[in-house]
């Protein structure tokens, strides 16, 4: 299928867990991924590869989304090697789960600026060149707890609630240059982030989801794709939560 041929996206945090999927769904509707990680790593190598062997352009890029400078540059790189960007995924996170008597300012003030400062540092960047093309569309990776909050997660919960009000008023702000900016909130996902819970609570968690399991990477990529394509083109400052029904 093509549902994004011709268009580029960068996808931030990618090289494994959630964004890694949305690039090769991407990918396979015919768009060229630039995404981003921490580090060059066997995950970077194995994605771009994996990208390339679909028949789109794919390219890692080193760079941390929390760092201001570095975002700049590295959509300004994005542009010199693919000469646009059509969709934006901010999708790098990390959690630090801790009950608030035990968090401490540098618990509070990391997950602050992974979270929520790299949503604003790409979307920064981005902007510029979406609004020259008077198109794009941005997709911001909150969480249920964002919407809900969660006991032990002050600051991811803050940090993911802070998204939604961005992407809302990012929507008002660029919605009149045909650039639309909304937010998925998932639920309780597989990935390596996931996977350090204990046992017992991922069990709990799945109890209390009406779908009866855990989300698949593939999930929230499919949402992904439809909010990165045309097939959303009337939606905006919307967040849609992909959780299997946990928060109703
Ligand atoms: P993950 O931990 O498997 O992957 C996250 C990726 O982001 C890693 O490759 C990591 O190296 C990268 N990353 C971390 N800090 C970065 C930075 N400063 N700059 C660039 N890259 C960075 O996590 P997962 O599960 O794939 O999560 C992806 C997003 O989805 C996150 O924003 C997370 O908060 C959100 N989410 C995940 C849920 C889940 O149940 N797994 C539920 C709700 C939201």
């Amino acid at each position: 299928m093509d549902l994004l041929k011709g268009k580029v996206a960068i996808v931030t945090g990618a090289a494994r867990g959630i964004g890694r999927m949305i690039a090769l769904r991407f990918a396979q509707e015919g768009a060229d991924v630039a995404f981003t990680d921490l580090s060059r790593d066997e995950n970077m190598d194995t994605l771009e590869k994996e990208l390339n062997d679909l028949g789109v352009k794919g390219k890692g890029y080193v760079s941390d989304a929390s760092d201001y400078n570095q975002a700049q540059e590295t959509v300004d790189q994005v542009i010199a090697d693919f000469e646009k960007v059509d969709i934006l995924v901010n999708n790098a996170g990390i959690t630090r789960d801790t009950l608030l008597m035990r968090m401490d300012e540098e618990m509070w003030d990391l997950v602050i600026k992974v979270n929520l400062k790299s949503v604003f540092n790409f979307t920064k960047a981005a902007q510029k060149y979406m609004l020259k093309a008077r198109t794009g569309t941005i997709i911001n990776m909150s969480s249920v707890v964002g919407v809900n909050g969660n006991a032990g997660q002050s600051n991811y919960s803050a940090s993911k609630a802070g998204i939604l009000g961005f992407t809302k008023s990012i929507a008002k702000e660029l919605g009149a240059r045909n650039v639309r900016c909304n937010a998925i909130a998932p639920g309780f996902i597989i990935t390596e982030m996931t996977g350090k819970l204990p046992d017992n609570v991922k069990e709990e968690w799945i109890k209390s989801i009406p779908l009866k399991r855990g989300g698949l990477p593939e999930d929230v990529a499919n949402v992904s794709l439809f909010l990165a394509s045309d097939l959303s083109s009337y939606m905006t400052g919307q967040t849609l939560q992909v959780c299997g029904g946990m928060s109703v």
